[in-house]
Parts: structure tokens; sequence; C-alpha cells
């Protein structure tokens, strides 16, 4: 099953421009290029839902998509050393603005390159959403680009470096395969169910 019928609808800059919050909202987060708007195309079964590039910082914008009874929203990439200091803050104030408003927020789906360790941004936006009780799972990008002999090696050293975070939810994807993305959907569901 996908959420093929998948719409974009609003993409806001600012906090001020954030529309009412009408649905329950499936949030997709992590740092420039790690995939956010890749995996969001793959869920709807869509190639071209969500722009993407190869280039990072392509989202600089919060876009919300209408996927019938709630919003999948697309945050724009933290952690990409090129942008100035004015984008940094903007970035900043937008995320403060959403998560501070009364919104339907439902699960924030935070991502992380599988290939890596988490860097420190990482952790500080893991840390955040911890501490403010929403519910997230991670979801591990980029496992075609392993080799089968890394997967398990991976898995460990991201759950070791995360390890202080109790419960944490580990979910492999690949964009380009779509591995992992029926399990990733079964638990949007549950989160939009409850
Ligand atoms: P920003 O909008 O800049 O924050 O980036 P993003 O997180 O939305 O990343 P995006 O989906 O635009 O993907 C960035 C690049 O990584 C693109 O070239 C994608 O094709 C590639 N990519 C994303 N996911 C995967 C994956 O699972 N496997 C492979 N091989 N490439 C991927
Ligand atoms: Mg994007």
């Amino acid at each position: 099953m996908t959420f093929n019928s998948a719409e974009f609808e609003f993409a806001c800059g600012t906090s001020s421009q954030l529309p009412q919050s009408t649905k329950p909202e499936v949030i997709f987060s992590g740092k420039s290029n790690v995939g956010k708007s890749s995996l969001i195309n793959k869920l709807c079964g869509r190639k071209a839902l969500a722009r993407i590039s190869s280039k990072p910082g392509k989202t600089a914008t919060i876009n919300f998509f209408d996927v019938d009874d709630f919003h999948l929203v697309d945050l724009p990439g933290y952690g990409y050393a090129k942008v100035s200091k004015a984008e940094k803050q903007r970035w900043a104030e937008l995320m403060e603005g959403y998560f501070d408003q009364e919104r339907a927020f439902c699960l924030v789906v935070q991502l992380l390159d599988m290939r890596h360790k988490p860097t420190q941004d990482d952790i500080g936006m893991i840390s955040f959403l911890h501490n403010s009780g929403l519910p997230y799972i991670v979801v591990l990008t980029k496992l075609d680009k392993l080799k089968k002999s890394e997967v398990n090696k991976n898995l460990a050293m991201i759950g070791e470096t995360l390890k202080e975070f109790d419960d944490i939810r580990l979910f492999p994807f690949s964009a380009q395969t779509g591995e992992g993305a029926e399990s990733i959907i079964g638990v949007i569901n549950e989160s939009v169910e409850e």
C-alpha cells in the first residue's frame, strides 16, 4: 500500500505563513540531503511529488502534502555548512515557530544517513524530540549504499551512539529499492489511527 492520493498543498518560509493545523501531521526531519523528500516520494508511490536534489538544501520551506485524513510535512534540512547566517536564523525561526504551535503532531520521522555516525545536529534534534514527548521513529536512509557486511555493523554503531534514548526504534530504508517502506507505512498508519 502507498499513500498515492497525496497532493502538494502548501509551502511556507516563515512561521507566520503556517496554515492552521486541520489534520494529524506526520513530520519528516533530518539533515540536508539525508533523503526526506525521497522518502516521501517513495511512501506515496510517486517520483517527483516532493522535489529532490543531489545538492543539499533543496527543501528550504516547510511543505505540506495532503493524504486523505492526514498531512505529510517535509521540513527543510539542517546542518548544511554552506548556508548563510541569515538563512540559518530563518530556519531556526521556522522550526521553533512550527513546533511551538498547538498542532495535531502525530509522528515525527527522524532520518539519519545509515552510512555515517549521527552528527551533533542529529543528536540535538533527537534530544529535542525525546524531551518534547512527541512520538518519533528513526529511519536510516541509503541502505542500498551499504555492503551486506556493513548493514548490521552500522545498525549497531548507530544504536550505540543513540543508546541514551530509551526504546528508540530504527528502520533501515532505501529510496532506491523501496526496502523498508512497508514497515514505515505501517507505523504511520498506526499513528494516524490512534
Ligand atoms: P534537503 O531538501 O536538501 O533537506 O534534502 P532531502 O533530505 O530532502 O534529500 P533528498 O530526498 O533531496 O535526497 C538527496 C539526495 O540523496 C538525492 O540525490 C537522492 O536521490 C539521494 N537519496 C535519497 N535517499 C536515497 C537512498 O535511499 N538511496 C540512494 N542511493 N540515494 C538516495
Ligand atoms: Mg528535501
